[in-house]
Order: C-alpha cells, then sequence, then structure tokens
C-alpha cells in the first residue's frame, strides 16, 4: 500500500513500519519455538483484530501446532471498552488437556483477556499463555500479565495491521496512531 493512501492520511504518527513488525514477529515466534520444544500447541486467534498477527506469527513457529478462531465483542465505534464480553464465535473443538495459546492485538483495560483466561481455564487446557501484538499497560484496570508480547505502546489509540477503528483501517500495513480528528467531532 502505498503511503500516499487515503488510509495513511488519517494517521498523526506511523509507530511500527512493516519492516519492524515483521522482525518483531519473527523474534516472537522464534521464542515461542525455543519455548514449546516437544509440544503441539492450541494457538487461538481472537478475531478479527489479531488475524493478520496471527497468520504472521503462526508461519514463524516450527511446531506442529493447531489453529482455532474466536470471536469476541470488541469496542465498535467507541475508543474506550464497554467492559463486556461477548463471545460472538466460539472455538470448534475441546481444549481439554491442551497447551494453549491465546492470540490477541493489543491488551488495553485487560478486560476482554481476562474473561477469556478464565473461560479457557474453565475448560481445561493444561497450560494457557497469552499473547499480543501490542501492550498498554498504563491502561490496565484488571490484573493480568501478557506472556508474549512485541512492543509496549503508551496510551493512544492506534490502527493498522489488523486493528480497527469502527471496523476501518485494519489493512493498513503498518501500525499508527490515528488522528484524533477522526473520531472527535
Ligand atoms: P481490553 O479489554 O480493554 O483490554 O481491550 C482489548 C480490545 O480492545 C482489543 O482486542 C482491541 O479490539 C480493542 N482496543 C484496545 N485498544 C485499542 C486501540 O488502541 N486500537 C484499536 N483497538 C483497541
Ligand atoms: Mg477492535
Amino acid at each position: 500500500m502505498n503511503q500516499d493512501s487515503p488510509l495513511f492520511k488519517d494517521l498523526s504518527s506511523v509507530l511500527y513500519t512493516e519492516e519492524e513488525l515483521h522482525s518483531a514477529v519473527a523474534e516472537l515466534g522464534h521464542r515461542i519455538t525455543q519455548d514449546y520444544q516437544g509440544k503441539a500447541p492450541l494457538m487461538i486467534c481472537i478475531l478479527k483484530g489479531a488475524s493478520v498477527f496471527f497468520t504472521d506469527l503462526i508461519r514463524q513457529i516450527d511446531l506442529p501446532l493447531e489453529i482455532e478462531f474466536m470471536a469476541i465483542s470488541s469496542y465498535g465505534a467507541s475508543t474506550v471498552s464497554s467492559g463486556e464480553v461477548r463471545v460472538n464465535k466460539d472455538l470448534d473443538r475441546p481444549i481439554q488437556g491442551r497447551d494453549v495459546l491465546i492470540v490477541e492485538d493489543i491488551v488495553d483495560s485487560g478486560m476482554t483477556l481476562s474473561y477469556l483466561t478464565r473461560l479457557l481455564h474453565n475448560r481445561g487446557a493444561r497450560t494457557l499463555k497469552l499473547v499480543s501484538l501490542l501492550d498498554k499497560p498504563s491502561r490496565r484496570t484488571v490484573q493480568l500479565s501478557v506472556d508474549y508480547s512485541c512492543f509496549q505502546i503508551p496510551d493512544a489509540f492506534v490502527v493498522g495491521y489488523g486493528l480497527d477503528y469502527d471496523e476501518k483501517y485494519r489493512n493498513l500495513p503498518v501500525v499508527g496512531v490515528l488522528d484524533p480528528k477522526v473520531y472527535t467531532k
């Protein structure tokens, strides 16, 4: 995608370029490969935000992994969490006894992942770890630690590489700060 694209024009700054994302994701894939030697983890992509990160990440993990998808309700057209988590599409298979990795796009308040952690823990996963492309630790309202993340970011609303505002900007190849003029009228 060209930098002159109207999608790029709505960014106030680019936080991570395609190259930076690629090398961070490759490094994370390498770490997970090392940490899960001898295992066949089940990687769960949290739709839709994690989809772009997920498809890049799994190709950087050299293990006999399996994938699943789960869709949960997100912010919609707002930039703050409603605190309400709803499962819109559940897993296709049981996770009993599996080494599960939940893959998210970003951890903000932590409410989404803390809900999912409890849900999947109760379904009998053998181990459960959290992977997130981005982590905004300053915004946490619940206690939650992310096991694997590529970048810690300051408190700003970001889009691209799967992350949306009102379902747009997911196809931007970079991660950038959305210009507040887009959502403050
Ligand atoms: P949490 O439950 O507050 O941790 O929110 C996590 C979810 O909110 C993520 O999966 C995203 O869908 C959304 N979200 C949080 N911060 C941002 C952001 O800066 N840009 C886009 N989506 C975000
Ligand atoms: Mg979202």
